[in-house]
């Protein structure tokens, strides 16, 4: 491959901005973004995280800022979109990766108090198209972008509100991608299997019945840390991603296959 195929993988001189930045994938895509030449907003609603997570990144010489934020709140996504602008100039890059998935109670849907099929919807729906709102005219006035939606395997495989949510959300890719596609700005989603991180290992416990079932189903790699995101991240963020629009794509072993 050649050094320019290589170079377009880059994000030198790019804005982004990165929801549930001081969760984990958030932490971990925003280094990896911040490492491929990006500045980089951390913006979560834990905003004292989010800052100690950027500055984990400045005091590695990276461009980084944490931001407190709350998703579902659109006074609160301008105000993100506004300090980010003041901080690095604009926003190329919206990834919508925060999102309620541990926190959930474990029921059947049918037992789901109200409040929490409420508030599931509000952060995992929402909250991401407030802000792909709240980023779209910085893009526009840059002349593109593109927005990430953080989606999940569980979107295609049914079952809780938190699958519905995650379905919900690729369902808006897809209506983004059209919409804002004439301004430039591509929408696509990345659907992860299980990761190995604390959040993975609380919505499904590693010695859970339910994980030996489920793994005899993935083909490949049964589970991964959240570093084998990153190539899919960074494609889809960077000029080497151009041409990809309105997709969902999966990076989870096999998992969920579709003809
Ligand atoms: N961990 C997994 O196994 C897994 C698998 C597939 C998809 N995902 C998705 O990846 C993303 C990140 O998950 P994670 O494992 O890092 O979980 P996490 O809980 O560590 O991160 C989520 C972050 O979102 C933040 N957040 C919640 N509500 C918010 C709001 N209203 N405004 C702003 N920030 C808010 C939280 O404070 C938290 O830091 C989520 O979208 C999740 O659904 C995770």
């Amino acid at each position: 491959m050649s050094s320019s195929t290589i170079d377009r993988l880059r994000l030198d001189g790019r804005v982004a901005v990165v929801t549930g930045g001081a969760g984990a994938i958030g932490r971990v895509y925003g280094r990896a973004l911040a490492e491929a030449g990006a500045a980089v907003v951390l913006a979560d609603l834990d905003g004292e995280r989010a800052e100690q997570a950027a500055e984990a990144l400045a005091s590695d010489g990276l461009r980084a800022l944490g931001v407190r934020v709350d998703i579902t709140d659109r006074t609160s996504a301008a105000d993100l979109a506004a300090k980010t602008t003041a901080a690095f100039g604009g926003i190329d890059i919206l990834v919508n990766n925060a999102a309620l998935m541990a926190e959930i109670p474990q029921v059947d849907i049918l037992d789901l108090p109200t409040e929490w099929f409420d508030r599931v919807m509000r952060v995992n729906v929402l909250g991401a198209v407030i802000c792909a709102g709240a980023v779209k005219a910085s893009m526009t006035e840059r002349g593109g972008g593109r927005i990430i939606n953080q989606a999940s395997a569980g979107a295609f495989l049914g079952g809780g509100i938190y699958s519905v949510s995650k379905l919900a959300l690729v369902n808006i890719t897809v209506g983004l991608a059209r919409s804002l596609g004439p301004l430039g700005i591509n929408v696509n989603a990345i659907a992860p299997g299980l990761v190995d991180n604390e959040p993975g290992l609380r919505s499904l416990p590693a010695d859970h019945p339910a994980r030996a079932a489920l793994a005899a189903t993935i083909p490949g790699k049964k589970s991964a840390p959240a570093e084998d995101l990153l190539g899919t991240l960074l494609l889809l963020a960077s000029p080497a991603g151009e041409w990809i629009n309105g997709q969902v794509i999966s990076v989870d072993g096999g998992w969920v296959t579709r003809l």
